[in-house]
């Protein structure tokens, strides 16, 4: 059987996920303890540069890295390589998994969205606009997502940020219906 594709991602209001020169703009403890727990023991897809920048952190878990080299090494024995998305779906299918989640960056948020069936976004709210060119794909506009969870996380002394946590189902008929956010 196919593995759901999970998409599952950070960002501002206006989409900001990273750094112009790498990385997150931000710290939320809240936010990483998420991201820990959604992708534990699961099959993950990460681009070439944010495998790189995660160096060490892939313990429990299984990351495929997606990449245009073909020589490309991985760290660790279990990590593999992918030359496309349909390619790591296939792979994830091919050794059991129910579930594979697209972990980013930019590049293979825009070019796995096609592919996802479900949006786990934490938005972050800050008091500014953030100004970065890293962004995720857009896709409120385009009527395929129905909104089905959100939880609202406070500020508190570990967290400086409010933030939504937000799960987006891919509606079946891939949407006529005018979206529940915007
Ligand atoms: N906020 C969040 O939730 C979040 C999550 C993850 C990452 N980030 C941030 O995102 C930024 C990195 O994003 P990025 O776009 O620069 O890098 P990326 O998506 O992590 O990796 C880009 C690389 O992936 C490979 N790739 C991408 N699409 C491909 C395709 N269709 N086929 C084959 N290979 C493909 C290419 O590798 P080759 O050049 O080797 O061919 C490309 O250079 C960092 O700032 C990081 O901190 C944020």
């Amino acid at each position: 059987m196919k593995p759901e594709v999970t998409m599952i991602a950070a960002m501002t209001e206006n989409g900001v996920i990273g750094s112009e020169n790498g990385g997150i703009p931000w710290s939320l403890p809240r936010d990483k303890e998420h991201f820990r727990t959604r992708t534990r023991k699961r099959w993950l897809l990460v681009g070439r540069t944010t495998y790189l920048e995660m160096s060490g952190w892939f313990e429990d878990r299984t990351p495929i890295v997606l990449t245009h080299n073909r020589k490309f090494q991985p760290e660790a024995k279990g990590h593999r390589v992918v030359n496309s998305v349909p390619e790591a779906i296939a792979l994830a299918e091919a050794n059991g998994a129910r579930e594979l989640v697209v972990c980013g960056g930019s590049a293979v948020y825009h070019a796995a969205l096609p592919f996802a069936d479900r949006l786990i976004v934490t938005k972050i709210s800050f008091d500014g606009e953030v100004i970065a060119p890293v962004l995720f794909p857009e896709f409120h506009s385009n009527k395929k997502w129905r909104l089905t969870e959100r939880e609202r996380w406070n500020s508190d002394a570990n967290n400086a940020f409010k933030a939504e946590l937000l799960t987006f189902q891919k509606r079946p008929n891939n949407g006529d219906e005018n979206p529940q956010i915007s």
